[in-house]
């Protein structure tokens, strides 16, 4: 990240971009500001504020009196005890929203719907291309289940606060057994299937699971998973494995159970006892999501209960544009942020129907996959990552699959995850004739930091910018000193403090992490770890991040666990893995090795070998698929590996050679290497 860049004609002034500045005091309701049964739509729901000016309107009363605005938010939650303080502010830089205040995420989810006279309408459909099927769940028929599933949970002794790792498919029991923890008030921490053993293993120990839920099986479309397995060789390396597993057997390759740990989810749930809501504290954590960080060790993103639920349901809305009896479609792995918001909790929350697609958005079975799945399930409003569009384009360019379709019910599409390339934008918005917008936000953050607020007030879109920042959000960009920079220039996108209710109040059992990696960089200050600059209008534009974190085709991940892998090697000396650009996965990892002195080894032996061992310990998510044997590393004279430089000279950039480099003829030795694709 370069600072100090202007990008366009930059007013001198340190704060001009900023829209409002924002109190940090905590605040009082009364009691009778409150009451269970307060209706989901209540509060900012779309249409109460809508109109020219209201974004605005929002984003000020956001900032300068949070309290009342996010009381007059969480109107929008069923509270077994209302909220009569908002913030806890007691312990800068720890903040807790709705610290007086209890509620159970799932009856919020679910039953008040069924309550409310809905039961009958549809909240779940599955949609697997790969297996050939389609079920749709109503209200009733979901919490019906999800009851049972937690009272299995419950038989297997989870109880409240237990953590229970969830390791499956994109299949109903992914949805089910998570509502099943936040019914139980467990803490559910959902793993991608995409990671090997290893990494399971690894947050199996960090999260200290009673119970993990898996399947025998996954479908991808040139191969089986076999998630059991995978999940009993983590346990295998587990140093704290669980005491028990329920297992969905699925037909394609069912697997042996281990008698007395392992349990047939079906079995578990017909002999279950449908378990109640169990109301908790606001602040009690719902879920645990593990995000890559910039070393080997995943962070555990800690989501509470009531800031969450209160997110969700104002961002459903003003954010998004849903409400009750629409239907939203995210076509995100339950694994990643945007699958926990977007497919699970938000559209439930708000009343809606919710779209899980097992499938993948070219191949199964060809690129107009997504648009037979909107068509066929009457999907207002879809989400996906820039990267399937890229791949839908790929095979489509010219945009003829969607005129097949009937896509009259689709709002608008929204695309998040990764940059969004102006080119992709401008082929999905003349191929659809729909609005298509870019959201930025992150793991931690849960729900957009940055977007047009489509149930608000849709604002004018800028090419490369995800627009504004979302009420509750104060984006500042920083030098490396800490001081506010100019509009146009670039810094670290850096989010002043108390962040808004649902974001990350700290790391799973590590406060000091959580303070260590993002708040000590600047005071007062969250540290999203990319880089960027507001433009003269406040327009956000993400130019990257500016830590060892890259993004594969819309996942997180994070080069420095990669070289960990390569460093395990007995020939490797030194190695550097750096993201690269790629066409369709926006990066991919390339790794860099320095062999051992002495060490005889076939270069291409050497490099398949490394490919496969981070494929066996990451998992194929990594797309780990390119590594080079070179001789030397270019390095600072501190000995810094200069990954930077190597990135942008990949990527057939001409970077200024760092003044401190220790050898510059070792980064001119590499460069055919790194053009080399
Ligand atoms: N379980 C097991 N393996 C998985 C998996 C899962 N849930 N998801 C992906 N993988 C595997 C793939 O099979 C592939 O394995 P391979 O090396 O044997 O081919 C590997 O991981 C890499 O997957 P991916 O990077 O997804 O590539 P792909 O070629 O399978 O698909 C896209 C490319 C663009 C279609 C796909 O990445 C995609 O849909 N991306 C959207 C991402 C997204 O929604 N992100 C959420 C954030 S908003
Ligand atoms: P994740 O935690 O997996 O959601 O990844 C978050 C990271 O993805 C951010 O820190 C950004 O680097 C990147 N990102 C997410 N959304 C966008 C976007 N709309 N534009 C640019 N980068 C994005």
């Amino acid at each position: 990240m370069v600072t100090g860049q202007h990008r366009t004609s930059p007013h001198e002034t340190s704060d001009q971009h900023v829209i409002g500045q924002r109190g940090t005091d905590q605040a009082r309701l009364s009691q009778d500001d409150h009451g269970p049964g307060d209706s989901p739509g209540g509060g900012d729901s779309p249409g109460d504020d809508a109109g020219v000016g209201a974004y605005r309107r929002a984003w000020e009363r956001a900032a300068s009196d949070p309290a009342e605005f996010w009381a007059d938010a969480a109107r929008a939650v069923t509270w077994t005890r209302p909220p009569r303080r908002v913030l806890d502010a007691d312990r800068p830089p720890f903040y807790r929203w709705f610290p007086d205040a209890e509620l159970n995420t799932c009856a919020n989810a679910l039953d008040r719907h069924v309550d409310a006279g809905r039961g009958s309408d549809l909240a779940l459909i599955h949609d697997s291309p790969v297996t050939g099927t389609i079920r749709r769940y109503t209200f009733t028929e979901l919490t019906d289940e999800v009851a049972r599933a937690a009272g299995a949970l419950a038989a297997l002794g989870v109880r409240r606060g237990d953590r229970v790792i969830i390791y499956l498919p994109m299949i109903p029991a992914a949805v089910i057994s998570m509502l099943a923890c936040a019914r139980l008030g467990a803490v559910h921490s959902v793993v991608f299937g995409g990671f090997a053993p290893a990494e399971l293993a690894a947050r199996i120990d960090d999260a200290r699971a009673k119970v993990v839920v898996s399947a025998s099986c996954g479908l991808e479309p040139n191969r089986i998973v076999a998630y059991k397995p995978m999940l009993d060789e983590a346990i295998a390396l587990a140093a704290h494995p669980p005491e028990h597993t329920l297992i969905v057997a699925r037909p394609q390759q069912p697997a042996p159970l281990v008698p007395g740990r392992d349990h047939d989810w079906d079995a578990a749930l017909a002999a279950a006892t449908p378990h109640p809501p169990v109301p908790v504290a606001a602040t009690d954590p719902l879920y645990i999501l593990y995000t890559s960080g910039t070393t080997g060790r995943p962070k555990g993103i800690v989501r509470d209960n009531g800031g969450h639920a209160v997110a969700m349901a104002w961002s459903m809305g003003n954010v998004y544009g849903i409400r009750a009896g629409d239907v939203m479609w995210a076509a995100s792995d339950v694994g990643w942020a945007v699958g926990h918001s977007y497919t699970v909790y938000a559209p439930l929350l708000a009343g809606a129907t919710t779209v899980l697609y097992e499938g993948k958005p070219v191949g199964t079975p060809d690129a107009g996959a997504f648009w037979r799945v909107v068509a066929e399930h009457g999907v207002n409003v879809l989400f996906t990552a820039p990267t399937a569009i890229r791949a839908i384009r790929r095979e489509d360019p010219n945009g003829d699959l969607p005129g097949r379709y009937d896509l009259s019910g689709l709002r608008a599409l929204f695309l998040a995850g990764e940059r969004l390339d102006p080119a992709t934008c401008d082929w999905a918005s003349t191929t659809l004739g729909i609005p298509v917008i870019d959201n930025y936000w992150q793991t931690e953050t849960g729900w957009p930091i940055a977007s047009s607020p489509l149930g608000l007030e849709p604002l004018p879109v800028k090419a490369g910018s995800p627009s504004l920042p979302m009420p509750g959000y104060d984006v500042r960009v920083l030098d490396d000193t800490g001081r506010p920079v100019p509009a146009g220039v670039e810094g670290a996108l850096c989010l002043r403090l108390p962040l808004p209710p649902g974001t990350l109040p700290t790391l799973w059992g590590d406060d000091e992490r959580y303070a260590a990696s993002y708040l000590r960089a600047f005071d007062g200050f969250y540290l999203t770890g990319d880089g960027g600059y507001l433009d003269d209008d406040g327009y956000l534009f993400v130019l990257g991040r500016t830590d060892d974190v890259i993004n594969v085709a819309g996942h997180r991940l994070s080069t420095g666990s990669m070289e960990a892998v390569l460093a395990e090697h007995p020939a490797i000396a030194e190695c550097a893995v750096v993201g690269v650009a790629d066409p369709l996965k926006g990066q991919v990892p390339r790794g860099l090795v320095v062999v051992k002195a002495g060490v005889e080894i076939d270069p291409a032996v050497l490099a398949a070998d490394l490919v496969a061992r981070v494929r066996e310990r990451i998992g194929p998510v990594a797309v780990f698929r390119r590594v080079d044997v070179v001789t030397a590393l270019p390095k600072t004279r501190s000995g810094k590996i200069l990954r930077r430089t190597m990135r942008e000279i990949a990527d057939g950039r001409s970077p200024a050679v760092p003044p401190t480099i220790e050898d510059p003829a070792v980064l001119d030795a590499l460069r055919p290497v790194l053009r080399a694709h």
